[in-house]
């Protein structure tokens, strides 16, 4: 099954008299249970692919299609709905909610689509477990680390179960012992329940693991063979 596929997808952006291409005829597809790794310069248009496939910005033309249907089309209602089900996203800024507590921070996802939060309960103590938050649950985002607010949003994430997960730098902020713990997470996710993985990093490590690398560079995505 596809889980994520994009096609000839093109997002400029316009400063002043300029026309900047962030994503050039973008084709790509991600199957059922894939950890793909997207490497790249910094500006070189890693993140705003990664956020038109969450549907959080629009293409200025092209397909995107999740789980087979077409996220363009939708409006921000449909969107939004359709996110909070299948995909998780790690921001590489991790945008917590500055005035909920981690744990609220992590139960987002199920509070705000009106589910019952007991039924999340197993998930959540793996999450805490896995990514060692125990402590810091009652916590506000501004009284954790840098690295302990990247953990929290990989919760969120994840706390839904997703089937596509999109991560901007998972573990940019982390030390070298947390970023293995997160990516060992992610890695066992996959192993054990298919998690379907789209990861930017400039981490080569992780893009090790992943079954496919794609490199970006100035707007354009081609497939990288072999890591330096
Ligand atoms: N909202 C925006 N308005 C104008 N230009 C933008 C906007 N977002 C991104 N850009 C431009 O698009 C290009 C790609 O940016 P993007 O953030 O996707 O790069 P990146 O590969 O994620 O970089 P980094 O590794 O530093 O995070 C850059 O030239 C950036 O300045
Ligand atoms: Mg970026």
């Amino acid at each position: 099954m596809i889980v994520l596929e994009t096609e000839n997808v093109i997002k400029q952006f316009r400063q002043y008299d300029t026309v900047i291409t962030a994503v050039n005829r973008v084709s790509m597809r991600v199957e059922e249970g894939e950890f793909v790794a997207i490497t790249g310069e910094s500006g070189s248009g890693k993140s705003t692919l990664i956020n038109l496939c969450a549907g959080l910005d629009m293409p200025n033309s092209g397909k995107i299609r999740v789980l087979s249907r077409d996220i363009v089309a939708m409006d921000k209602d449909e969107m939004c709905r359709f996110r909070g089900k299948h995909i998780g996203f790690v921001f590489q800024s991790h945008k917590l909610v500055p005035y909920l507590t981690a744990l609220e921070n992590i139960m987002l996802p199920i509070s705000a689509s009106g589910e019952e939060l007991f039924k999340y309960e197993e998930r959540l103590s793996l999450l805490i477990d896995r990514l060692a938050l125990g402590d810091r649950l009652h916590h506000l985002p501004g009284e954790l680390s840098g690295g302990q607010q990247q953990r929290v949003a990989i919760a969120r994430a994840l706390i839904h179960y997703p089937m596509l997960l999109l991560a901007d730098e998972p573990t940019g902020n982390l030390d070298r012992a947390n970023a293995d713990n997160v990516l060992d997470l992610l890695l066992g996710l996959r192993r054990e329940l298919r998690q379907t993985l789209v990861i930017v990093t400039h981490d080569d490590r992780i893009a090790a693991q992943a079954d496919r690398v794609y490199h970006m560079d100035n707007g354009n995505l081609s497939i990288r063979h072999h890591l330096a």
